[in-house]
């Protein structure tokens, strides 16, 4: 097995001038790979070099991620200390109470005494079922409301109060959302996840983000290929089958996934790319040690963006609403 020593990995500087890898391991297995092939790959992963992993409640797959970390904490493969690891509470578990239990869950099926990065999962208390149909709808959705939204993040101030999490984020944000709560924070997000790749830069919103010294983590950083079919419309864009990736793939003489993820981290995001291969896990990590993009394939990737959002959300539209375009505030206004 190839390793990569994780002091040459690139580290991005957080608000308080402690530090966090430049590159994660995503852990959601897309209703495709099941919870044991996603924890190997986690093992693995550690054994390579990966130092940060992006794990979630509702992945589902928590539990045995934590004996991963646990037998990794046993065999002096790593100390705690040296993995950054996020999860997030699901929109079932907003609010009042609920913060709480989910981050206690979570740190008990993972095995940890503290959270790294807790967020947010998605700003919306909007409850579908795990794998439901991309038609599916909750007839209780609600738009969103900083009212709702601030009591939740209140708990998880909470949790970096009582030391069981270290810093805490926000997941799929709009600039007007963040207009709204962000002056309301008393500890500010850390972090905020937001799809990134090539066809999807969001270029304002990741400069709103850096603007307020939070760090932008890219999800879907390869364009999702084996993203849930809920996910996929015949319009969207594969970003490693955009010309502008594979010809600079071919100048370096690797697979598209890997510019996505050199361009990524070149950029300034943190991606967090998901396989259970080792090949795939290994090359992803190596990328960004090695073989920079010039300035001219990083201008290629930019100007090759096409605004082709994968990750719609459309199971957490409330009645009333019109599509999907609506929990993106795309008019500069948060939508009610
Ligand atoms: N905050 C949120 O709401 C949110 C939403 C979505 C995702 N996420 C996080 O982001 C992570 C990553 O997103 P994602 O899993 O949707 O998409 P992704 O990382 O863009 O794509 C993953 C797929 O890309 C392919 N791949 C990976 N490395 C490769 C390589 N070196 N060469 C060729 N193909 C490669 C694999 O497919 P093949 O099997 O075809 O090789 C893999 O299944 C998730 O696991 C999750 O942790 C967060």
């Amino acid at each position: 097995m190839e390793k990569i020593n994780p002091v040459l990995v690139p580290q991005r500087k957080l608000f308080d001038g402690s530090f966090m890898p430049a590159i994660g391991m995503g852990t959601f297995g897309s209703d495709r790979f099941t919870a044991e092939q996603v924890s190997n790959a986690v093992a693995g992963a550690i054994e390579v070099g990966y130092r940060m992993f992006d794990c979630a409640a509702v992945y589902g797959n928590e539990d045995l991620i934590g004996k991963v970390f646990q037998q990794a904490f046993d065999k002096g493969t790593v100390k705690r200390e040296e993995l950054f690891i996020t999860t997030k509470v699901w929109n079932n578990m907003h609010g009042q109470g609920d913060v709480l239990l989910s981050c206690a869950k979570s740190l008990r099926d993972l095995r940890l005494n503290y959270i790294d990065l807790f967020f947010i999962h998605w700003p919306f208390a909007n409850y579908h079922a795990p794998g439901c149909d991309g038609d599916a709808r909750n007839p209780d959705s609600t738009p969103f409301s900083v009212d709702a939204f601030m009591a939740t993040w209140r708990q998880c101030e909470r949790l970096v109060d009582m030391g069981l999490v270290k810093y805490i984020g926000m997941s799929s944000m709009t600039i007007p959302k963040l207009k709204a709560v962000l002056p309301l924070c008393r500890i500010k997000p850390a972090a905020i996840e937001m799809e990134l790749h090539p066809s999807f830069q969001q270029q304002a919103l990741f400069d709103y983000i850096l603007a307020h010294d939070i760090q932008p983590i890219g999800f879907c950083p390869i364009g999702s290929p084996t993203r849930p079919d809920r996910d996929k419309t015949p319009d969207d864009v594969v970003d490693i089958q955009m010309p502008e990736v594979v010809e600079i793939a071919k100048a370096h003489g690797v697979h598209p996934a890997v510019i996505c993820i050199k361009w990524a981290a070149q950029r300034g995001q943190t991606p967090i790319p998901f396989s259970v291969y080792e090949n795939e896990y290994v090359s992803n990590l190596k990328c960004v040690t090695e073989d920079p993009l010039t300035q001219a394939e990083m201008e290629s990737i930019r100007l090759a963006d096409k605004n082709c959002r994968l990750i719609k959300g459309q199971v957490f539209l409330w009645p009333g609403a019109n599509d999907w375009h609506d929990l993106w505030d795309e008019d500069g206004t948060i939508t009610k």
